[in-house]
């Protein structure tokens, strides 16, 4: 059983991406959800993690509060994509659940520490900030983690909220500098493997028939979702960007990318937040990140089936 640790912004794919990991329950073990600010302020985020560890059965699992705003800028939301309530196309309630007392940089830390021995995966699925100021907090927790598998960036697709940057690496440049430069191994999935993810119709319907509440409401989240990628790019369906990290820890090998050089662009406003792949080794710069630039389509959408439809709920 690998231990991991799900740092999140939820999001609708961010909601995907626990149900997956929470329905691969024999192969992950979900020490924590550590929340952050991103596609919509903490406070909702937060709440929002709450309702899919209800909806997905899993009552037990902590949620952890963490950063309310990027280290160095303003926070830049995205309700754009996910609505007002960043979980729009639902109605999910919170009954039974509160968030810790501790904050996430200190359960991040914690586990670093009671997990030395079998080191600990941190899956990122929002802004870096919280990882960052773990990293620069306790420097010595990079001897226990033994990845950082995060969703982020792009080179060859360009960028989703700006023409050069993605997302995640946008809205907080600086922790995604440090997370890049800690020396820990990283695996980044760019918006190069996940606009590769477009959610197809009968992947919505096979959901819907299966009859579980789970699953209904995992196909509400995603008829929402698509609607943004669909009217504005005319894509084919929603691009599933955060359920990546969590397939890729269950299925390395439908992945494929090479272990290259990434820096992060903070200082220039037009480029803020791109991510400087080294594709073609044309500089001396040493190699920090496995880059993933391509994955088996109907491979990665069965793997999401199943585990979403292995949840009791
Ligand atoms: C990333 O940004 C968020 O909107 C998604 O949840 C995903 O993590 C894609 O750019
Ligand atoms: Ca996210």
């Amino acid at each position: 059983m690998r231990k991991i640790i799900i740092d999140t912004d939820p999001g609708q794919d961010d909601a995907l991406a626990l149900m997956t990991a929470f329905g691969a329950r024999d192969q992950l073990c979900v020490l924590g959800v550590t929340c952050v600010a991103g596609n919509v302020p903490l406070e909702l985020t937060s709440v929002n993690a709450l309702k899919i560890c209800e909806l997905s059965g899993f009552f037990d699992v902590p949620v952890f509060k963490g950063s309310p705003a990027p280290l160095k800028r303003k926070l830049i939301t995205a309700e754009h994509v996910h609505g007002k309530t960043g979980l729009d196309g639902t109605e999910l309630s919170v009954e039974r659940k509160e968030i810790e007392i501790t904050s996430a940089i200190d359960f991040i830390i914690e586990c670093s520490e009671r997990y030395k021995d079998d080191k600990i995966t941190i899956c990122a699925l929002g802004p870096l900030t919280n990882i960052a100021k773990v990293l620069r907090e306790n420097p010595r927790v990079t001897e226990s983690i033994e990845e950082i598998v995060l969703m982020g960036g792009g080179f060859f697709e360009g960028g989703n909220i700006t023409p050069a940057a993605e997302f995640n690496i946008y809205v907080d440049p600086e922790a995604a500098k440090i997370v890049l430069e800690s020396g820990v191994k990283i695996t980044m999935l760019p918006l190069d493997v996940t606009h590769k993810t477009l959610v197809q119709r009968d992947f919505l319907e096979k959901l819907r028939k299966s009859g579980k509440n789970s699953a209904i409401e995992a196909a509400k989240l995603l008829d929402f979702f698509e609607r943004y990628d669909m009217e504005k790019y005319g894509s084919k369906g929603g691009p599933l960007h955060d359920p990546n990290v969590i397939v890729y820890l269950l299925n390395p090998a439908i992945y494929s990318g090479k272990l290259v050089n990434v820096e992060i662009e903070v200082n220039s406003e037009l480029t803020r937040g791109m991510t400087v792949v080294d594709w073609w080794s044309v500089t001396n710069r040493k190699p920090n990140t496995y880059y993933i630039n391509d994955v088996k389509y109907d491979e990665f959408f069965e793997i999401v089936l199943n585990k979403v439809l292995n949840l009791e709920t």
